[in-house]
């Protein structure tokens, strides 16, 4: 009703108000960890984003701060910190989308296995917290160990009975931006040009880069093929060595995590004219695994379109029956753990 009344009017209101979307609902996006090393140059990179009308921040702490300072960029969207008891919730009220990269990082010597423990109250947090304000919320792990958290937050969503599989992502956009700009500096080309699928999860092995897809084609050698997937697979341990005790991946995180938000934007906007396709690690029947990265097409629904596998030379299946066990693991503990949170 409110929407056909707004349409009535709109043909009398000034073309500058009409430019600015009146009609056009901005949408609601949550950071919820947006004051950490990820979240604040996230939270700016989304402020950014035109499609955006609220942008609404959570941390534990010091999220005042961050939020006056982001506030005064002359951007639409309103910026609403939150901090404290409750203010998850007030944070993520009728959010669209919840974006979440709060928890604790690597730092050198550590596996994102060994960040379970501390990270999956975070996230379980987040996934009873969406139950109650935002249960139709798109809900973006950043948190690791991701092969882990999103089967723990699946369960939880399940229990809660506000589960939709098409709604619930991990972030893997990192591998593919990594694996676009490794590929780039090897074939001289445009990073933004390269087209590569990365697929499974997000940790070692489970970090599958589809080189015999990749469109310019990549013809090295074996041994320059097997590198290359190597460092694709360790880049995230590049970072935190080279950072040496200070964190792990940020700014490329940030980077990657808005390009994966700007595309579940332009999903729910319903771009006519773009097929909206970005991997993630979403439960899926693909292969064995209960949860698995691939391709997907995005929609206003979330996942439109699961593409499945992409084709895979001998070598790539031979990795794939490599990865799958070390990922049903993974998931099976996450299942595990959620059910001792319900
Ligand atoms: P950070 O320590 O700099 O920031 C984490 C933030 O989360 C802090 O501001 C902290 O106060 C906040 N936080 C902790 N518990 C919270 C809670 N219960 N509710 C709300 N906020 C909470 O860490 P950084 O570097 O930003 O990394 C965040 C997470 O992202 C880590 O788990 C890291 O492993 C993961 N990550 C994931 C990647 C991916 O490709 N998916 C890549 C890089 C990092």
């Amino acid at each position: 009703f409110l929407a056909s009344r707004l349409l009535s009017h709109v043909g009398n209101l000034p073309p500058k108000v009409q430019q600015l979307g009146y009609i056009n609902r901005g949408l609601k996006v949550a950071v919820v960890g947006s004051v950490g090393g990820i979240g604040q140059p996230l939270s700016l990179l989304l402020k950014h984003n035109p499609q955006i009308s609220t942008l609404s921040l959570y941390d534990i702490k010091n999220t005042t701060g961050v939020g006056v300072d982001l506030s005064h960029i002359n951007t639409r969207a309103s910026v609403c910190p939150f901090e404290g008891k409750n203010g998850l919730k007030k944070a993520m009220d009728k959010a669209d989308i919840v974006v979440i990269p709060a928890g604790l990082p690597r730092k050198p010597g550590m596996k994102r296995e060994d960040l379970v423990d501390v990270n999956a109250s975070v996230a379980c947090e987040v996934a009873f917290a969406a139950s109650e304000v935002c249960p139709g919320a798109m809900l973006a792990f950043i948190t690791n160990p991701i092969n882990v958290i999103v089967p723990i937050v699946a369960t939880i969503l399940k229990a809660k009975g506000t589960y939709d599989p098409n709604r619930l992502f991990g972030v893997t956009t990192l591998d593919v931006v990594r694996a676009q700009t490794f590929v780039a500096d090897i074939l001289n080309v445009d990073p933004q040009k390269v087209n590569i699928p990365v697929i499974g999860g997000h940790t070692g092995r489970t970090i599958l880069p589809i080189l015999s897809q990749c469109d310019p084609p990549f013809k090295g050698t074996d041994k320059e093929r097997e590198a290359l997937i190597q460092r694709i697979q360790n880049a995230g341990t590049e970072v935190v060595n080279a950072k040496d005790g200070l964190g792990s991946a940020t700014l490329s995180m940030a980077f990657a995590a808005t390009q994966f938000v700007s595309s579940l934007i332009k999903g729910i906007k319903g771009s006519k004219d773009e097929c909206i396709v970005e991997c993630a690690y979403v439960e899926s029947d693909v292969t064995e695994a209960q949860f698995f990265a691939t391709p997907l097409i995005l929609g206003p629904q979330g996942v439109k379109e699961n593409t499945g596998l992409p084709d895979l030379d001998d070598e790539e299946r031979k990795a794939l029956n490599g990865m799958l066990p070390i990922l049903k693991e993974s998931i099976a503990k996450g299942i595990k753990l959620g059910e001792g949170m319900i």
